[in-house]
């Protein structure tokens, strides 16, 4: 007797039939950036098919973003007035103050609006924190944290997301959440965040590069493993309701052994550079882009992630590739 796996590979319905994986749009949380000003939409040049968009045009796209079965975003803020303790960050007329309301206004349950929280768009120095002579002061961040997130949450998010990897933000953002009445404003944490070189796109996006130095006193170092769960299990205690792995490509292993050690559902996010990557060599035509994108899409959900934070969301549910 012959032992034959590809039995089971010899026509589409019975590869459907016992494919272990399946990807669906409702997995999908798509990021997007809103400015300040009206009429914009203004592309980022590293990543093609993104664009900053301000309030009202920001509602316009999300329309079309809702006809293609995408309802679920996750927003940051460009900056307008930067100073060194980011204190625009938690002005409600600011341009995410601005977004979630209009959004809300124009969808209202309809569209399931996530909110970046840290500092570094809103500080002069780009840091993600305050800071006491070069280092990053923790404790003294966090009441600006909370009060970022509050305002999100009085703004109409749904979710906030705190990005910032302070120590302790977890609880803080939670007390101060429910302290102002949104118990049920959901916290999803950025819990196992690496300092990485992938975010480099995102950084012209969101104009939040630090003017000196790097993150890595406060992110992760890609080095460690066991750390990551430390990280994801401390937020679950401190009352997360959603964790995520960040990056995702390069860390698929963190992904799982994070999803076999906690009970809350798990994100991943698909980084800018992972997306510039594919898109340059896409547009080189070394790639066939449709089959890099939904092989990466169902490696995300096979090592674990429930949720797939992606800029390529437009795309897949545009091309229809599900
Ligand atoms: C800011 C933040 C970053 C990203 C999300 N929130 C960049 C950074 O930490 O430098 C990266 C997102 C991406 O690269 O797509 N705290
Ligand atoms: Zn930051």
């Amino acid at each position: 007797m012959q032992i034959r796996p590809r039995r089971l590979r010899t026509n589409a319905i019975m590869r459907e039939m016992v494919a272990e994986t399946r990807v669906h749009k409702d997995q999908f949380m798509y990021p997007m950036f809103v400015t300040h000003g009206k009429g914009v939409n203004h592309p980022i040049q590293a990543m093609p098919g993104i664009s900053h968009f301000s309030p009202d045009t920001l509602v316009t796209e999300v329309e079309s973003l809702l006809k293609l079965g995408i309802n679920k975003l996750l927003l940051f803020g460009v900056g307008e007035h930067k100073d060194a303790t980011g204190t625009s960050a938690y002005d409600q007329s600011n341009a995410v103050g601005n977004g979630v309301r209009a959004l809300r206004a124009a969808f209202g349950n309809d569209l399931l609006i996530t909110t970046d929280v840290c500092l570094c768009a809103y500080t002069d120095h780009g840091h993600c924190g305050i800071l006491h002579g070069s280092s990053v002061a923790n404790d003294e961040t966090l009441d600006q944290l909370a009060k970022m997130a509050v305002m999100h949450a009085a703004a109409g998010a749904d979710i906030v997301a705190p990005s910032d990897m302070m120590d302790g933000r977890v609880m803080v953002i939670r007390d101060a959440l429910d302290a102002e009445g949104f118990s049920n404003t959901a916290l999803m944490s950025y819990s196992v965040k690496f300092a990485s070189g992938y975010y480099g796109p995102f950084r012209e996006a969101a104009d939040s590069a630090p003017s000196f130095g790097d993150r890595k006193t406060y992110q992760m170092d890609f080095r460690n493993s066991r750390e990551s769960l430390k990280e994801a299990l401390l937020d679950a205690d401190e009352g997360a309701d959603i964790l995520m792995v960040k990056p995702a490509l390069a860390y698929m292993d963190v992904i799982r052994s994070v999803k076999e050690s906690t009970l809350l559902p798990l994100a991943c996010y698909n980084v800018s550079g992972e997306y510039s990557m594919v898109k340059a060599a896409a547009e080189k035509g070394w790639i066939d882009e449709q089959r890099i994108v939904m092989e990466n899409m169902h490696a995300f959900c096979r090592a674990g992630a429930d949720i797939i934070i992606t800029y390529h969301a437009k795309d897949i549910c545009q091309h229809k590739w599900l």
